[in-house]
């Protein structure tokens, strides 16, 4: 987003992935980068981010008998995204703010779209509406077969709703975010994440120091 009378503009990077790819993991090794180099990024996340957001995000994930219409799951994922852009992304990219969020858009389309195979036209009239143009400028998508993600998860005890999916599921969601990576292969970056920790976090600043360094 531009700055009026700036030559500098702020910037807003998204992670992706399924679960246990790291994303919350590696989102703190960028966020520390970023303030290395000088500026106070917003770290925030989705669904998420504002108190009715958060609160939107607990019934998403809260485990259910009652199976949830997929459809109401998506308007549900995108009212929350309407406050968080609303009331805290876009606000904060013009105040000058970077932004560096744990999922967005993309990740309606890998669920939603792949998982819970809604059409990609409907999620795109609803990303039309509620964005209203705010695209991440640089996506990292953390990368790595289901069962990798689905054991690291496991180990971290209690599950919720969408970490009971079965590995199907999971599959879909995958494949919807790699096809997105090759459809958009500026913006969206593959990360190999069934590696060390280390090794990933080197390639996080491969793009890093390729992608980001020349905006700062
Ligand atoms: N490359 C890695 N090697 C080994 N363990 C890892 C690696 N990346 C993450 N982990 C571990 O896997 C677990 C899940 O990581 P993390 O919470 O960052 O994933 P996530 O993508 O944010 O998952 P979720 O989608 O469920 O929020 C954590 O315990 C983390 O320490
Ligand atoms: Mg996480």
């Amino acid at each position: 987003m531009t700055r009026f009378g700036q030559s500098k503009r702020t910037r807003f990077i998204t992670l992706e992935g399924i679960e246990g790819v790291g994303k919350s993991t590696h989102l703190k090794f960028i966020a520390d980068w970023l303030r290395a180099h000088g500026s106070k990024p917003l770290v925030t996340r989705e669904p998420g981010g504002t108190r009715l957001a958060d609160e939107i995000r607990r019934l998403l994930l809260t485990p259910r008998s009652q199976p949830v219409a997929p459809m109401a799951e998506l308007l549900l994922m995108f009212a929350a995204r309407a406050s968080h852009i609303e009331q805290l992304v876009r606000p904060a990219l013009i105040s000058g703010r970077w932004v560096l969020c744990d999922r967005f858009t993309d990740a309606s389309y890998a669920y939603q779209g792949g998982g819970r195979r809604l059409p990609q036209r409907q999620i795109a009239a609803l990303e039309h509406m509620v964005t209203r143009g705010l695209k991440p400028d640089l996506t990292l998508l953390l990368d790595a077969p289901v069962p990798v993600g689905m054991t690291r998860v496991r180990r971290r005890g209690a599950r919720d709703r969408f970490e009971l999916e079965r590995q199907a599921f999971f599959e879909r969601v995958r494949r919807v975010y790699l096809r997105r990576a090759r459809n958009e292969p500026r913006r969206v970056r593959i990360i190999r994440a069934d590696v060390s920790l280390s090794a990933v976090r080197e390639q996080i600043l491969n793009v890093l120091q390729q992608c980001v360094l020349p905006w700062l």
